[in-house]
């Protein structure tokens, strides 16, 4: 069985709660579910994992590398700071997307720049939920 990794950052454990204008009342445990439906029927397996601390988001990188066709990754606040999460990603060979349920570009200009994004494949932006669905068929597809 073919399998892609769901790697949430800092935060989006709390989706559902947090800033609803922005972020939907959906949960991750939601996104989780429907990106497991997506992917089935294509033949695919879906593990997840969200941290709030970089060096544990990293480490799940290190230890993707070889294990999955692709990676779905919400840096969260960290795609606007992270060197060592750009460099993770780069140190890796399985290829990573980079999503945003907001529209990052849209929003503070803070959160203009993504330190994560040139090594990544590609990155979807702005769409909600189906930011991960999108990125989840990218891959399958
Ligand atoms: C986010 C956008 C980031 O700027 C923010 O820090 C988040 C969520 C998004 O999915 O829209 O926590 O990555």
């Amino acid at each position: 069985m073919k399998r892609l990794l769901l790697l949430n950052g800092p935060n989006i454990n709390m989706l559902g709660q947090r800033e609803k204008q922005i972020y939907g009342s959906f949960t991750l445990k939601d996104i989780e579910h429907d990106v497991q439906q997506t992917i089935q029927p294509y033949g695919y397996e879906l593990d997840s994992f969200q941290s709030n601390s970089e060096g544990e988001l990293i480490d799940r990188l290190h230890a993707a590398n070889g294990q999955y066709e692709g990676i779905i990754f919400n840096p969260a606040a960290y795609t606007h700071t992270s060197i060592a999460l750009h460099d993770a990603i780069k140190a890796i060979d399985t290829p990573v997307i980079e999503v945003h349920i907001s529209n990052v570009h849209e929003r503070e200009s803070f959160r203009h720049q993504s330190i994560t994004a040139s090594a990544c494949i590609g990155q979807i932006v702005g769409f909600g939920k189906k930011s991960y669905l999108l990125a989840a068929l990218a891959f399958v597809k």
